[in-house]
C-alpha cells in the first residue's frame, strides 16, 4: 500500500513537473548555447534544476575538440544509466559537437540516449522531445547558413549576476587542419548587430559589469544582412555592412559603464582598426587572446593556420605599440605531425619573445576528417608530446610568475567576481588585463569595481589591497 501511494506520487510529479538539467563541456560557446536552449524549453514549461536526479530531462552540451574532451563526456553519459533504469521516462539528449561528429551512431554507441542534435537545430527541441514521448529516439543534425539564434534571450545559468557572454557569431571557416570545428559547427555566420545590442542591453540594465562577445575568430565578424560570410561577394545589400571593430565601438558607446570582452581572436584576421578603437575606450578590456599553436612556420602551414611566425610576431608588435598595457594569452599544440625539437624550440623561444600573461596548452590529438587526420601522420610518440607539453608549460610558468611580479606596488581597477575558493573572508576579481586578484572582503560586494594595490603574487594570481 505504502509503494503505491508513494507511486501515485511520484507518478504526479513526473506529469506536473517539467525539469531541465542541462550540463556543458568544453569552450565558452557551449556554456553559451545551452543559455540559448534553457530559453527556448523555458517556453514549453521546463525550469532548470542543478540536481539531475530530480530532472525530467537530461541535457548534455558536448564537446570533441580533443579525444579526452569526448571521454570525459561518456563517462558522464554512464552515470545517468542509473536515473534511466529508475525513471521510464526520462529523456536523455546529446547537444552540441560530439552530436554533430557522430549523429545517428550515438544512438547505437550510447543506448540510453534518446536524441542528438547539432548546434544549429536547438529550435527543433520541443519537437524531438514530443517525439521521444512517444517512444521514438530523435536526431536533427543539420547545419544552417543562416541561424545565430539572434531573437533568443539567453537564460543565464549559473550565473553571478555579474559576467555573462553574448555570442556574435557561429561557425568557423578555417580549417586549420588539426580541428574538427569547422565540421561540427559549419560555416561561419554573423548575427544582427541590432539583437547583439539589444542582448548586452538587457544584460546592463540586469546589473550585469561585463560582456563576452563570443565567435570562433571574432576579427572576422561581418554583418551584412545575414548569411554565410563565404557568400558576402554575391549577395546584394543595402544594410550597412558592420565589422568587428564597427561592433566593438557600437557595445562600447552603448554601455560606457560595462567591461567589453572578446574571444577568440585570430592572428590571420587580426586588423589594426580594432586594436585603435580597444585603444580608445576606457571599458573595452586591455586583453586579447591570439592563439599560435607553434613557433615554427613549417608547422603552421602544415597546421593550415594562414600565417607565418613572422606575420604572428608583426601582431603582437602592433597589440604592443596600440595597447601598451595589454594582456596577451594564447593556445598552444605540442607533438603536431612531423613537430620535430627544432620546431618545437621555435616554440619556445617565441614564447620567450612574447612572454605571455598565460596560455592554454594541450598535446595534439588526432581527430576524425581533420585534413590533419587525412593527410598527415600523427607521428610524434605520445611520451615526446607530453614531454614538449610539460617543457612549455613550465616557460609559461615562468612567463606568468614575471608578468604579475612587474605588478607589485602598481593600482588597478578591479571588478569584484565572487568569493575567493580559498577564503570566504576574501573576494576575487580581474583587472581590464584579465589577471585574477585577490583581496580581503572590507565593505565591497560583489559587482562593484574597486580601486587595488597589488603586494604580493603567485603565478596564477595577484594578492592586493583595496586603496
Ligand atoms: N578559434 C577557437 C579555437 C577553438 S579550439 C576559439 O574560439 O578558441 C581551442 C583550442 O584547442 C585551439 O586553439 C587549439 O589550441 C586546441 N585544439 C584544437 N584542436 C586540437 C587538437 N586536435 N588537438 C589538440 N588541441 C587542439
Ligand atoms: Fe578551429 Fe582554427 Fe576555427 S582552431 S575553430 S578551425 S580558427
Amino acid at each position: 500500500m505504502l509503494t503505491e501511494v508513494k507511486n501515485h506520487t511520484i507518478n504526479e510529479n513526473k506529469t506536473n513537473s517539467k525539469k531541465l538539467y542541462i550540463q556543458s563541456y568544453g569552450c565558452q560557446m557551449n556554456f553559451s548555447d545551452s543559455e540559448v536552449v534553457a530559453s527556448i524549453l523555458k517556453k514549453e514549461g521546463y525550469d532548470t534544476t542543478p540536481n539531475p536526479n530530480e530532472a525530467s530531462l537530461i541535457l548534455i552540451n558536448t564537446c570533441s575538440i580533443r579525444e579526452k574532451a569526448e571521454q570525459t563526456v561518456r563517462k558522464r553519459i554512464s552515470d545517468f544509466k542509473k536515473n534511466k533504469l529508475e525513471n521510464d521516462d526520462l529523456i536523455i539528449g546529446i547537444l552540441g559537437c560530439m552530436a554533430e561528429r557522430l549523429k545517428e551512431k550515438f544512438l547505437e554507441q550510447e543506448k540510453i540516449v534518446d536524441l542528438v542534435i547539432g548546434p544549429d537545430a536547438y529550435r527543433d527541441l520541443p519537437k524531438l522531445i514530443k517525439q521521444t514521448k512517444d517512444g521514438r529516439k530523435a536526431v536533427n543534425v543539420i547545419l544552417s547558413k543562416e541561424e545565430t539564434y539572434g531573437d533568443i534571450n539567453p537564460i543565464r545559468l549559473n550565473s553571478n549576476g555579474v559576467n555573462a557572454f553574448a555570442s556574435i557569431m557561429r561557425g568557423c571557416d578555417n580549417m586549420c587542419s588539426f580541428c574538427v570545428v569547422p565540421f561540427t559547427r559549419g560555416r561561419e555566420r554573423s548575427r544582427d548587430p541590432k539583437s547583439i545590442l539589444s542582448e548586452i542591453n538587457n544584460l546592463n540594465k540586469s546589473g550585469f559589469k561585463e560582456v563576452t562577445l563570443l565567435g570562433q575568430n571574432v576579427d572576422s565578424y561581418l554583418w551584412f544582412g545575414g548569411g554565410a560570410k563565404k557568400d558576402f561577394m554575391k549577395k546584394k545589400t543595402d544594410c550597412e555592412v558592420v565589422g568587428f571593430s564597427d561592433l566593438l565601438e557600437k557595445v562600447a558607446k552603448q554601455n560606457p559603464k560595462m567591461r567589453i570582452r572578446f574571444s577568440t581572436s585570430n592572428p590571420q584576421d587580426m586588423k589594426d582598426d580594432v586594436l585603435k578603437v580597444i585603444s580608445k575606450y576606457e571599458n573595452l578590456c586591455n586583453y586579447i587572446h591570439l592563439p599560435v599553436q607553434s613557433g615554427s612556420s613549417k608547422i603552421l602551414e602544415l597546421m593550415n593556420r594562414g600565417h607565418t611566425r613572422e606575420w604572428y610576431l608583426n601582431r603582437i608588435n602592433a597589440i604592443n605599440k596600440f595597447i601598451p598595457e595589454c594582456g596577451i594569452s594564447s593556445d598552444f599544440i605540442t607533438g603536431f605531425c612531423n613537430e620535430n625539437e627544432q620546431d618545437h624550440k621555435e616554440t619556445l623561444s617565441l614564447m620567450e619573445v612574447v612572454k605571455y600573461n598565460f596560455s592554454y596548452m594541450f598535446y595534439y590529438s588526432e581527430r576524425p576528417n581533420t585534413l590533419a587526420q587525412r593527410k598527415y601522420d600523427d607521428n610524434v610518440p605520445l611520451n615526446v608530446k607530453k614531454r614538449r607539453l610539460q617543457e612549455i608549460i613550465d616557460l609559461q610558468q615562468k612567463h606568468s610568475l614575471w608578468r604579475n611580479q612587474k605588478k607589485i606596488e602598481k593600482k588597478y581597477q578591479v571588478l569584484t567576481e565572487g568569493i575567493s575558493k580559498k577564503s570566504d573572508k576574501k573576494f576575487y576579481g580581474r583587472t581590464s588585463d584579465n589577471t585574477v586578484v585577490v583581496f580581503n572582503k572590507k565593505l565591497t560586494s560583489i559587482g562593484d569595481f574597486v580601486n587595488i594595490k597589488i603586494k604580493d603574487c603567485t603565478s596564477a594570481t595577484l594578492i592586493g589591497e583595496i586603496i
